[in-house]
């Protein structure tokens, strides 16, 4: 007889309703891939009314998540629901019925992994997470897998497709920040609260998540330092362009020796940079691992289809090891789980990259030489300045970028400047990545 894996879909909005059409479409080249089709046989949601345009077959549908979790014939549990609660629970109880686990919720894995990874081991089932970072792309099977042999060196991604979409108009339109934003709600691009993602907090979810798999680390996502892309002024996205740069959302993960130094922040980085064209709503994944050298993973990071293809690819990978009869293959969190250990951050007053000034100053005499020599008494080395237009009143701005420095060097080079009566507002830093200054 036919073998059916039988699953059990708790949460049909956009990415469920994906699932359910993607699992009905293409069950014929799965089964030839898996050697068994794949059954929605349940699924849960609280709202039974809205209509979603997919065919659910012969699944059945209930407000009832213990119609799921009771079921013995369900082995695969897929949690779309979102959020911490009651996501975490269902989760846990899953586990605890032995059921293995797909889900695409990084804030839970982000906030509760360490938690929800113990259980899986403490219950020997697995659990997918594919999705949870960067949708369609193979981030975590690369790094669990594919990059399994190297040392990860760097970790330099576009995790976020709204404010790349937003960074993207921004740069190529020269619009303002707040304008695109409210036409990326308009389309639906952005969410009506788009605080998570222009903030920066669903970048640091996938920071986070994929931090801990690369270097076998505990993560606290409060850890990580986060500046989000709603203050950036379109000024320095034209002088950015001037200057030979595009500037993007990045998540950046470094290995230096015993620590690692993780951020997240609105950066510059050269046109001729990998990173400087994945634009629009896209996500990319730069790698750089000590014997793979560079890898780069570029697609779509969120969206009905893709995050289906992750969803999807999971259940195929526990299946296949069902079907084998380990309960799974590859550790959880890429390392072996006696070999977890806290992480040791880098002090983001010790991160040591190049820097973008933009000082609002009086165009009068020996404001530059100020400026520089307050900049050259904290070890800060200019590499090239910009000032233009000259006003008869008010502030002009004086653009600087700066050869490699000290965080904490800049951070009060900045604070005695923005004292000096010759400056009108706090001066504006953008950090840069990816290549000496020239
Ligand atoms: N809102 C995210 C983005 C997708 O814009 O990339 C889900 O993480």
């Amino acid at each position: 007889m036919k073998k059916r894996i039988k699953l059990g879909l708790i949460g049909f909005g956009t990415v469920g309703s994906g699932v359910v059409d993607l699992i009905r479409k293409n069950n014929l080249v799965i089964e030839k891939r898996l050697g068994a089709s794949l059954e929605i046989k349940t699924i849960a949601d609280k709202d039974l009314i809205r209509p979603r345009n997919v065919s659910t077959a012969e699944a059945t549908i209930t407000d009832s998540v213990s119609d799921i979790l009771n079921d013995p014939e369900i082995s695969i549990v897929i949690e779309l629901v979102g959020g911490l609660l009651p996501a975490k629970n269902f989760i846990i109880d899953a586990m605890e019925k032995k059921k293995h686990v797909v889900t695409a919720n990084k804030a839970l894995l982000a906030t509760y992994g360490n938690e929800i990874f113990e259980k899986a081991d403490e219950e020997k089932v697995n659990i997918g997470f594919e999705a949870s970072v960067g949708g369609a792309i193979p981030v975590i099977k690369t790094i669990k897998e594919s990059l399994a042999a190297n040392n990860i060196v760097s970790v330099f991604g576009i995790m976020n497709g709204t404010c790349n979409y937003i960074l993207t108009r921004m740069t190529d339109e020269n619009l303002p920040f707040e304008e695109v934003l409210k036409e990326a709600q308009r389309l639906g691009f952005a969410e009506a609260d788009p605080t998570y993602d222009i903030d920066g907090i669903d970048t640091a979810h996938k920071l986070a998540i994929t931090l801990a798999l690369s270097y076998g680390k505990r993560v606290r996502l409060e850890d990580i330092y986060r500046e989000g892309i709603s203050n950036l002024d379109r000024q320095d996205v034209e002088f950015a362009s001037q200057l030979g740069y595009r500037i993007k959302l990045l998540a950046i993960a470094i290995q230096r020796g015993e620590e690692i130094e993780a951020r997240i922040h609105p950066t510059m980085i050269p046109f001729n940079h990998l990173l400087s064209s994945v634009n629009g709503n896209y996500n990319a994944f730069h790698f750089e691992g000590d014997h793979s050298g560079s890898v780069l993973l570029h697609g779509q990071g969120a969206g009905m289809k893709p995050t289906a293809s992750a969803v999807v690819s999971d259940i195929i990978d526990i299946a296949r090891d069902m079907e084998k009869k380990v309960w799974r293959r590859v550790p959880l969190r890429a390392f072996k789980k006696d070999q977890i250990q806290d992480i040791k951050l880098l002090s983001m007053d010790d991160v040591r990259t190049n820097y973008y000034f933009r000082f609002s100053a009086f165009d009068r005499p020996g404001v530059l030489s100020k400026i520089s020599g307050i900049l050259g008494s904290h070890s800060i080395s200019i590499a090239s300045v910009i000032q233009k237009g000259r006003k008869d009143e008010g502030a002009v701005p004086v653009v600087m970028t700066t050869h490699e420095s000290r965080e904490r060097d800049v951070r009060e080079a900045l604070e005695e400047i923005d004292k000096l009566d010759i400056v009108l507002d706090k001066t504006v830093l953008i950090r840069i990545e990816g290549g000496q200054v020239q």
